[in-house]
């Protein structure tokens, strides 16, 4: 089995549904509130485990109700949550407003997660065993660095998600092997907009190989070694929510890629896989097992 180590966060989200999004100034009157586990770090190692994975996560809660409750909801989706740290105080949180199309804005205040600065030689080990380690950016980049460089030094693939959108260290550009932005994402490392190919061919100037994902147009595909972007389309279907839907993308590609697949393979797979979870409400709870991918 495919033995993959997530560094990242978790955090409870907070989830407004509306027809059409506030602006500045602006109160409007949505449809419905619901609470979800969710995080850019939970979200990839739910969707990996439930692709058929091996999956640790190392993170950090906090003492509050939601600590418990993405806990449980992480080690229900049966990923090993050992290296999982409770801190003291609030758990990180993701206040969403998702939209009549499904569209999504989020603010996360990070919580507990914003504790984890640095790794216990547990964390070391538990990275160097797996095959690879899938890292996001909502825990502090000291944690992330030290992440990537372990997984480096032991030869373990590092597929890095750059969001929330920032620039990144060089640091870290040369340590990833895999970068997965979105296409805001890739716009703000590269100054690029508007133009996911050139952003594409751009970005394989700080990294080997690159998957930049375009919601309902699919994704494109470079590499060091095939530098012209392949498109990879998506399953038409109408989407509901598509909060975490780059994180199922993400956790299902990472499995497919440890079990040996071609590239275009694996991100056939990760597309159908993020198809279904943007169809069903919630980050986590949306994503789909393994055999309804398959189907
Ligand atoms: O990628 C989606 C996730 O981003 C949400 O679950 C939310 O917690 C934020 O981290």
């Amino acid at each position: 089995m495919t033995r993959i180590a997530v560094l990242g966060s978790t955090n409870m989200d907070l989830v407004a549904y509306v027809t059409t999004a506030p602006r500045s100034g602006e109160t409007v009157t949505g449809q419905e509130f619901r609470t979800a586990p969710g995080g850019k770090g939970a979200n990839q190692a739910v969707a990996a485990a439930r692709a058929g994975a091996d999956v640790a996560m190392i993170g950090a809660v906090g003492t509050d109700d939601f600590g418990d409750q993405l806990r449980t909801a992480l080690e229900h989706a049966g990923v090993d949550i050992d290296l999982l740290r409770t801190t003291e105080g609030p758990s990180g949180t993701a206040h969403i407003v998702v939209d009549g199309d499904g569209g999504n804005a989020i603010v996360v205040i990070p919580g507990a997660n914003g504790s984890l600065t640095s790794l216990s030689h547990a964390d070391r080990a538990l990275i160097a065993e797996a095959q690879s380690l899938l890292l996001q950016l909502e825990l502090p980049m000291s944690a992330v660095l030290a992440g990537a460089e372990t997984a480096r030094r032991n030869g373990v693939r590092t597929i890095l998600t750059p969001a929330p959108a920032q620039p990144l260290p060089c640091e870290l550009l040369a340590v990833t092997d895999l970068l997965v932005p979105n296409e805001h994402e890739a716009a703000t490392l590269t100054g690029v907009s508007g133009d996911p190919e050139r952003a594409a061919r751009a970005l394989l100037a700080d990294v080997p190989e690159v998957v930049i994902t375009l919601g309902a147009r699919g994704c494109l595909y470079a590499s060091r070694a095939q530098p012209e972007p392949v498109a990879v389309l998506a399953p038409p279907v109408t989407a509901v929510d598509t909060t975490g839907a780059g994180d199922t993308f993400v956790g299902t590609l990472a499995v497919a890629l440890g079990e040996g697949r071609p590239m275009t393979d694996a991100l056939t797979w990760a597309s159908a896989a993020a198809a279904l979870s943007v169809q069903r409400p919630g980050a986590a709870a949306s994503m789909p097992y393994r055999a309804e991918i398959d189907a």
